[in-house]
């Protein structure tokens, strides 16, 4: 044990005991310029409980922190609100290490743990609205199926109207502040709207539908904790506000103009498309995909009204950062977006044809057939680029 990991008490009962992963800096294709925290938490009720782990380089940080309150021998239940290994990735160990009289997950949470690992003991299942007393406390689990994978769930302590809320409602965001209330609300929103983009977007449907779950349980909520970043101990409120705004995606007129360009033919065709949509006071966020990475794109789009993207052609396709992007956002599925697809070419001209189909398959309402331009646009190609920034100015209403 290191001494000087210590826990940090959030309430009467409640520590956390997590691991802060300051040097983390992708996330499966996300990048996470400021590192993260894997959050656990120790509940001192009678029956001693451990909620959540922490990915398996840390498990010495996280027994140290434990060990700053009670031995981890002491502990009786640990409860696993989801299977991905930043949170389970040190649960065998720890499980063989410390032997708690039983460790909880949701159905799913059982098969898929068992998919990654051998449990010592096993695991036991817990249904939605299922209630585990801890002697002087009692915990209440509720499934939250694909917020974000099949085996989330969140853990409900009614005695300190605490909900443990796993992956929802966390950052990835590593610093010496444990409590939202410690860090700036710009950075807050910033950072939230990153991990809902980059983690959560495809799931918002399901996610408008947990929050009004939660509305309709009239559950009091003083404390949210998640598995990321700080924990909201004051006005809950703002975070599930934020969640709301980013799951209904309501479009603005705000347009993220990305492209790729060989020889500056495209980034001038994108400059006279930005210069449309300024012309029609659009709000536009202009990234050239050599300075910006595919998870600022996603988090550009979550409040955008049009996604315009633009490739020259080399070798018959687009340019491999045009592909990676839109094989990321395709796969996060953002909604309520208008746009469009430009670029330059040589010869053969494919990749506007292709970033058009791309963008239909991901529902984007296309404005107008594309815009080529024949290695370098003249007056009147670039003339039609403003008028297409026009156009979507105008239909963004
Ligand atoms: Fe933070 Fe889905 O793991």
């Amino acid at each position: 044990m290191k001494d000087y990991f210590k826990a940090v008490k959030i309430s009467d009962n409640v520590y956390w005991v997590g691991a802060i992963d300051w040097g983390l800096r992708d996330f499966h294709g996300y990048s996470t310029g400021r590192g993260s925290t894997y959050n656990a938490f120790l509940i001192m009720a009678d029956k001693i409980t451990l909620i959540d782990a922490v990915r398996a380089p840390f498990k010495e940080e996280l027994l140290s922190r434990i060990a700053s309150v009670v031995s981890p021998s002491d502990i009786t239940y640990i409860v696993s609100n989801h299977a991905e290994m930043d949170h389970s990735g040190c649960l065998p160990d720890i499980v063989e290490e410390i032997r708690p009289e039983k460790v909880f997950a949701s159905n799913f949470g059982v098969k898929n743990l068992a998919s990654h690992f051998s449990i010592p003991g096993g695991v036991v299942p817990v249904k939605d609205g299922e209630k585990l007393s801890l002697g002087n406390m009692e915990l209440t689990f509720l499934e939250t199926r694909m917020v974000h994978w099949p085996d989330s769930m969140f853990t409900y302590l009614g005695k300190e109207s605490m909900l443990f809320s796993n992956d929802a409602f966390g950052m990835h965001m590593a610093t010496s502040e444990r409590f939202a209330d410690e860090i700036p609300t710009p950075d807050l929103e910033r950072m939230g709207a990153e991990y809902y983009a980059n983690i959560l977007l495809p799931y918002s449907p399901l996610i408008i539908k947990l929050l009004n779950r939660l509305d309709g349980l009239k559950l009091p909520i003083r404390t949210i904790a998640p598995d990321h970043g700080p924990i909201w101990r004051k006005d809950t409120g703002q975070i599930l506000g934020l969640y709301r705004k980013w799951a209904e995606q309501k479009p603005t007129r705000k347009a993220v103009v990305v492209y790729d360009t060989m020889w500056e033919s495209t980034a001038t065709m994108a400059r006279s498309i930005s210069e449309g949509l300024a012309a029609g006071n659009v709000s536009t966020k202009f990234m050239p995909l050599k300075l910006s990475h595919r998870s600022d794109v996603v988090t550009e789009l979550l409040d955008a009204g049009a996604l315009v993207v633009g490739s020259s052609t080399l070798h018959n396709n687009m340019l491999p950062p045009v592909a990676d992007v839109l094989n990321y956002l395709k796969g996060l599925k953002p909604k309520n977006l208008i746009g469009a697809a430009f670029g330059s070419y040589g010869w053969s001209g494919e990749s506007v044809g292709q970033v058009g189909d791309i963008l239909k398959a991901m529902g984007v309402e296309l404005v107008g057939e594309g815009i080529k331009a024949k290695f370098v646009p003249d007056e009147s190609v670039l003339k039609e680029c403003y008028c297409l920034g026009q156009a979507i100015a105008e239909k963004l209403g």
